[in-house]
């Protein structure tokens, strides 16, 4: 016995006469008569319409098989929205393989479902065609990323899921061990520290996609659980770096959606945090931060004393109302600014409307005018602050009010590179940017003490569209250069044995130098199908608050498991 002899969604007018047996699911059915109905049967590959007689038992989901004849549908019926819209299959025999409930939810990409209901039912919302669509370009696009990494001599390493914790910065997982009671593994952040270990075992090219593990805040572009590819290079620059990572990229877009990318574009951080106030800027649009401190460099407007003041021009956005203005400036200040200045700008001269205009000068309010290349009926936003402040607020303005969304404007990849080595400086110490392994920038090296927060490093982001992408740097292998961050940082030889102590062991054995980068596939499958959540392209994932309404899962254990775990549960934190 077979099963089927053709896919539903998979038949056409040249099939027409042949006899055929298909298998699905029953989608969409119309009375045709009292004895006869049309039920439109859908496997994975679309649906096609069979003329059945007697099908009054025959409920939606059912599953059949059915055996019949090709036909062109008669004129004035075909359905050119449908691939198989020129025929039908007559004279059906049917069996029904399983029985149905009544779906929760249609099957249908029209109709909306609430989301925990989906998750809760997944295997009937993976039947609609936007699910099925995303996972099968996911699988394509692995599959693309694995053939690129091959091709460039990339050898593929599993590395452990019950390791010791890794310093990626968000909250670890932990699972406690049964053999030793009151002693935890950790679930891998990233695989780092042991791609890092391949490389001093002289495997020169690794990559793996790897599920990560991050017990943080979920939102649309995180999940606890993730997949990276992760790529780590001996005897490599970042241009080698960018090279690899590129060619995979590349690979993946082809297959994904058949056009091949242009070459991917590079920005420093400095330059992406000066015009788009953002380490990943989205440059689908425009809104670029304009510097106007000089503008403002003699002015009795307090709010505008500080040392840096920029804005961005709203084009045509002079009719914005004052209730959206106001909440504009709420969001600002809830983002750290102090305040927002906020201008319309008319047709006269000087011609900007605002508030706060009357504690200007003539001359700066042309100034203003002209550097912002402002016309009439623009709006104008300006914030005044400490520098990094200022480009944090407006950026997020900037995004705010013109980001597009995700499915327009192409695909705009582009590398961010010079990240700065620090962050912020806490407690008087500087605070790593990415890890404490990232090698300085080669001319940065004097400044490691004088001047921390001037220090680039090697290290680069992907980014597209206005996501991050992927991070990566050119790591230190060198045990002088490690010693000096460790110090800068204040990681004292003790506890840098005790966090790193095995990579720093290694390291005592000639390890190569070395650089990598990892990007999130969730991330990259979402962005080429055009999905704004990474939910949309996970098979299985979890809500907003980290819950699996399938399973059901996070679910208590009982005493008995917890005790030979050594735990014991405190009362409920009130
Ligand atoms: P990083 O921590 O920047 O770098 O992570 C790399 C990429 O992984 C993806 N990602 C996530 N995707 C979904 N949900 C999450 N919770 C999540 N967290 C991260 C992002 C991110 O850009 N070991 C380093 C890389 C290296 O230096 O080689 C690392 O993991 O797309
Ligand atoms: P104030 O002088 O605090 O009454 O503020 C006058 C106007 O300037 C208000 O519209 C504030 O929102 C705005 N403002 C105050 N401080 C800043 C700032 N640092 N940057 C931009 N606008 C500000």
């Amino acid at each position: 016995m077979t099963y089927r002899t053709d896919y539903c969604g998979a038949l056409r007018a040249s099939d027409a006469g042949r006899q055929v047996t298909v298998c699905g699911w029953v989608g969409r059915r119309r009375e045709h008569g009292e004895h006869l109905a049309f039920i439109d049967l859908r496997d994975h590959t679309g649906i096609v319409q069979c003329v059945v007689a007697n099908a009054h038992d025959l409920r939606a989901e059912y599953v059949l098989k059915i055996t019949g004849t090709v036909r062109p549908r008669p004129e004035g019926t075909v359905n050119e929205h449908l691939p198989t819209g020129d025929v039908e299959i007559g004279d059906c025999e049917v069996e029904v393989l399983s029985t149905a409930e009544p779906p929760p939810f249609p099957i249908s990409d029209r109709m909306e479902a609430d989301e925990s209901v989906r998750l809760r039912y997944r295997y009937l919302d993976m039947r609609r065609d936007s699910m099925q669509r995303n996972l099968r370009l996911r699988a394509r696009v692995n599959s693309a990323l694995r053939n690129a990494m091959d091709r460039q001599g990339f050898v593929e390493i599993e590395t452990p899921m019950l390791i010791a914790s890794t310093p990626e910065g968000a909250r670890d997982f932990i699972v406690p061990s049964r053999l030793q009671p009151g002693t935890f593994y950790a679930l891998p952040q990233s695989p780092q520290l042991f791609k890092q270990l391949c490389m001093v075992g002289g495997l020169d090219r690794y990559y793996q996609i790897a599920r990560c593990l991050r017990d943080e805040d979920l939102r649309a572009d995180r999940q606890f659980e993730f997949m990276q590819l992760d790529v780590e290079m001996s005897f490599a620059t970042q241009e080698d770096v960018f090279e690899a990572v590129s060619t995979a990229v590349i690979a993946a877009v082809e297959a994904a959606v058949g056009e091949t990318p242009g070459d991917i574009a590079r920005m420093t951080w400095l330059e992406a945090a000066e015009r788009f106030g953002s380490d990943k800027p989205d440059v689908r649009f425009g809104m670029e931060l304009v510097e106007l401190t000089d503008t403002f460099a003699s002015t009795e407007f307090k709010a505008f004393q500080a040392p840096c003041v920029k804005g961005i021009r709203v084009p045509s956005g002079g009719d914005t109302t004052r209730g959206r203005l106001d909440a504009l400036t709420d969001m600002a200040k809830r983002w750290g600014a102090k305040g927002l200045v906020w201008m319309r700008v008319t047709g006269d001269d000087p011609g900007l409307d605002s508030p706060v205009a009357k504690f200007l000068s003539e001359t700066e309010l042309r100034a203003l005018r002209s550097t912002m290349q402002a016309e009439a009926g623009d709006l104008l936003l300006l914030v005044a602050d400490e520098r990094p402040k200022v480009r944090h607020v407006l950026g997020l303005l900037r995004l705010e009010l013109g980001r597009p969304p995700v499915n327009e404007g192409g695909l705009n990849f582009l590398w961010v590179t010079d990240f700065p080595l620090f962050a912020s400086i806490e407690d008087g110490r500087p605070v790593p940017a990415h890890h404490p392994f990232t090698m300085p920038h080669p001319d940065d090296m004097e400044k490691l003490e004088s001047d921390p927060l001037a220090v680039r490093s090697q290290a680069y982001d992907l980014v597209v569209n206005g996501w991050e992408l992927g991070s990566g740097s050119v790591r230190i292998h060198r045990h002088d250069v490690q010693q000096r961050i460790f110090g800068l940082l204040g990681i004292g030889p003790e506890e840098a044995q005790a966090k790193f102590g095995f990579l720093l062991d290694a390291f005592r054995f000639g390890p190569p130098p070395h650089a990598g980068f990892a990007f999130g596939t969730d991330r990259l499958v979402a962005i080429l199908a055009g999905e704004e959540n990474i939910r949309e392209v996970i098979a299985f994932p979890k809500t907003q608050s980290g819950l699996d309404p399938l399973t059901n899962a996070p679910t208590p254990v009982d005493e008995r498991a917890l005790t030979e775990l050594g735990l014991r549960l405190l009362p409920p934190a009130t």
